[in-house]
């Protein structure tokens, strides 16, 4: 581990500013040992020429007056499925933007240091661990990069026995509590999220109505307003032009079938899970399952798992308050009791 000297082994000061960091395909969050908070809809982007340059009046925008203003921006959306994306510099830039735009939020001052505690997605650790390093050392000196759904555990108090599902943009992400750290093999990824749901949503609707034009932003509103699973809710109305026309459409039975398909690919992650666990225990962790991020919000989710389960036991399946701070606060909370050798100097 090459350290900057300033830093080598010294314990903290009263002057260092903790950051608990939540960096996510659609969301990221931060929160400071100061009581700041704050968050972004993972867009960045820069003025594509002088007249946008003069016209915008900033070098970077980022959320959603980026995205608002798409047609002036090279947009970037960078942490697809939870990874900095391969390949383009714009990309890494990017990152690099929303991590100091967070840290700037979070006010850092005249705090002498900044302990950044960042959480990914469980997958990202194996193959990202570098590039957010990059994006975080010039403005933090230390850093500890954590797995997402442990944040979350470790944020919620519950460490022992229990099953966290975050359900974020890019991904879903499973986490067993065990007593101690997790490692690699108490975590899965699965790809099928929100952004999934959008897209399944979009063609689904796409199809039935040919002739009106849907567009993701507005789909993604009415699931984030609407979206359920089981008999919840009997309408869900959007406005879209069909053949030119605003019409007022009911897509309640697209979006739960929607929504609804996503059950048994997360009823076949969580056996998975609790299967290879402590014969011993299981029954315990299904009495402690905690459902996160924000398709954790989909009305009637928990009911369906627990139906969908049912020939296994009886599951207690909560949704957390706080879907879109849980994860910074969990960091943060990391941060704040992790001992000197978890860090890295920057
Ligand atoms: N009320 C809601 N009902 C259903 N889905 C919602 C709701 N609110 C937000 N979402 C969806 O939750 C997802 C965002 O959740 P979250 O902020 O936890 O993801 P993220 O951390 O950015 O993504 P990831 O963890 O995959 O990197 C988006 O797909 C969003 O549309
Ligand atoms: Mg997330």
């Amino acid at each position: 581990m090459a350290a900057k000297s300033k830093n080598t082994k010294k314990k903290a000061s009263s002057n260092v500013l903790y950051i608990g960091m939540d960096l996510g395909t659609s969301r990221s969050a931060v929160v400071a040992s100061s009581g700041k908070r704050d968050w972004v809809h993972s867009y960045v982007g820069w003025p594509r020429d002088f007249v946008a340059r003069k016209h915008l009046g900033k070098d970077v925008l980022f959320g959603e007056e980026a995205l608002a203003n798409r047609l002036s921006v090279h947009l970037s959306r960078p942490l697809e499925q939870g990874v900095i994306r391969d390949g383009t510099v714009r990309d890494e830039d990017a990152v690099r933007e929303l991590v100091h735009y967070l840290i700037e939020a979070a006010a850092p001052g005249d705090s002498t240091e900044v302990y950044a505690a960042v959480g990914v997605p469980a997958e990202a650790l194996r193959v990202n661990k570098m590039a957010i390093r990059d994006a975080v050392k010039e403005y933090a000196d230390r850093l500890m990069v954590v797995s997402e759904p442990f944040a979350i555990a470790y944020g919620i108090g519950v460490l022992n026995n229990a099953l966290v599902i975050d359900i974020g943009a890019g991904t879903m992400d499973f986490c067993i509590m065990h007593g101690t750290m997790p490692t690699e093999d108490d975590q899965r990824t699965l790809t099928v999220a929100g952004d999934y749901i959008d897209r399944h949503l979009l063609d689904v609707l796409s199809e039935k109505y040919p002739n009106a034009r849907f567009s993701e932003p507005l789909i993604r509103q009415a699931k984030e307003q609407g979206a359920f699973v089981g008999s919840g809710k009997n309408r869900v109305k959007v406005k879209v032009p069909v053949d030119g026309v605003t019409t007022e459409l009911d897509i309640a039975p697209e979006m739960q079938r929607v929504c609804a398909s996503i059950v048994p690919v997360m009823t076949e992650a969580m056996m998975d899970l609790i299967s290879e666990y402590e014969p011993d225990f299981q029954d315990e962790v299904k009495q402690n399952i905690y459902l996160a991020g924000g398709g954790s919000q989909i009305h009637g989710l928990d009911k369906a798992l627990v139906d969908a389960l049912k020939d296994y036991g009886t599951l207690n399946v909560n949704v957390i308050d706080d879907p879109l701070y849980a994860g910074a606060e969990g960091a943060l909370a990391l941060a704040q009791d992790m001992p000197d050798e978890y860090w890295e100097d920057m």
